[in-house]
């Protein structure tokens, strides 16, 4: 049957554009000209998905959101895409904050729409197909082989990405416990649950560490480092392993971001972990570093599960990625451009890059990757599908 798609857009021109695209792409569509209408239409035709311009009379797009995500029920959830004019930042995360699920800049290539309804579709299919399937529970850890390498960008946008372009199921772990910078990337207070509330507790399960994830506005959930450097101590060596084992029953990836230190905690999570990203740049003493850590992992008996993540690959060092590759006797398995601006004006708004501007060279930096590490699992479900009786 074909997915109906409610419309919702005050001028004609754009309903006739999207009206053909969608319906010659073999959609039901149903339009409204206003927010009010668009709202009803919502409750009265019940439809797979809806494309939401911001700028509407009587209802503005944000209101329209905000009202259904108000009057869904619990466990249900329409998947919206906002179609926006305005090019700042800002009012693009007002918009996903309001409860869109992504958004367009107008005008915006025919292509890309139907790419985002289709990814959207996918992600919100019926609950029961999603639940027949059980999570994939596999841990990444990030290791980053140097400070500053650029781990924590990787392994946000990373989680991100998995979740909103490949339809995963994402949590992701701060496991820089005394100083890490989640709460900041994503703009979070420190009133928000951490880890201490985890192994503080009498008796850590599985619905206690739920109620201590923090849902993030893109869907993945974080399990926050503690607040203070101090209560980072209150974390012990057996406790991360623990807490990601449990996370294995709810989601398909679990990422952990750790630094360079190679003590007990992080051991912990390298021992735990299926994939080790380690993250790297191309100047000498990062790759003295990366050799070290080659070497302990090597000792520990994990080589073959690290990957080496060239992160600012194009950005001049001197040492090309063949010349690193040769010191390092190891293939680079991956490679993330350098956008400096993209990189800290994203940091320094809280609005990860993958979110509010995915479609920016270093988000499809990012989005290249993050299909690499899901391809292994995206190959292990065609062949299960194939296999399965019709
Ligand atoms: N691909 C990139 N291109 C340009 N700049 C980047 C890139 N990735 C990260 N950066 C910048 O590098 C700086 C360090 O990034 P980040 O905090 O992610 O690194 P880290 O390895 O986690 O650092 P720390 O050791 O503090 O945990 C930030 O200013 C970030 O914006
Ligand atoms: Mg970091």
């Amino acid at each position: 049957m074909a997915a109906k798609i409610l419309v919702v857009d005050d001028d004609p021109n754009v309903q006739r554009l999207l009206q053909y695209t969608l319906k010659q792409e073999g959609y039901e569509v149903v339009s409204a000209v206003d927010g009010a209408e668009g709202f009803r239409l919502w409750a009265s035709e019940l439809p797979d998905l809806i494309l939401l311009d911001v700028m509407l009379p009587k209802l503005d797009g944000y209101q329209v959101a905000q009202k259904i995500r108000a009057e869904e029920g619990e466990g249900s959830h329409i998947p919206i895409i906002m179609l926006t004019a305005e090019r700042e930042v800002e009012q693009k995360v007002r918009g996903l904050r309001a409860g869109a699920d992504d958004y367009l800049i107008k005008p915006f290539h025919p292509a890309e729409l139907l790419a985002r309804i289709k990814s959207l579709l996918a992600r919100f299919a019926p609950k029961e197909l999603m639940l027949a399937r059980p999570p994939l529970g596999r841990v990444l850890a990030f290791y980053g082989a140097k400070g500053g390498v650029g781990t924590t960008t990787i392994a946000i946008n990373a989680a991100i990405a998995l979740h909103r372009e490949l339809g995963r199921k994402v949590s992701l772990i701060d496991g820089n416990l005394q100083f890490g910078d989640h709460r900041v990337f994503l703009d979070l207070g420190l009133d928000r649950k951490s880890i201490v509330d985890v192994v503080t507790a009498p008796s850590m399960d599985l619905d206690l560490i739920k109620q201590v994830l923090v849902k993030h506005d893109s869907g993945i959930d974080l399990l926050l480092a503690p607040p203070t450097p101090e209560t980072a101590e209150l974390v012990t060596t057996d406790n991360l392993p623990v807490i990601v084992d449990h996370l294995r029953d709810l989601y398909d990836y679990i990422l952990v971001d750790i630094d360079k230190r190679l003590d007990d905690i992080n051991l912990g999570i390298l021992e735990s972990a299926e994939t080790i990203f380690v993250v790297m740049t191309a100047d000498l003493s990062c790759l003295k570093n990366v050799r070290l850590v080659l070497e302990t992992i090597g000792h520990l008996g994990f080589a073959d599960r690290v990957q080496l993540v060239l992160n600012r690959s194009n950005a001049f060092t001197g040492i090309s990625v063949k010349n690193a590759e040769g010191a390092l006797r190891k293939p680079i398995g991956h490679q993330i451009v350098n956008e400096y601006r993209g990189a800290i004006s994203a940091l320094n708004s809280g609005a990860p890059f993958m979110f509010t501007k995915s479609d920016s060279p270093l988000g499809g930096s990012l989005l290249q990757f993050a299909r690499a590490v899901d391809k292994p699992a995206a190959a292990e479900a065609a062949k299960a599908a194939l296999a399965a009786p019709r």
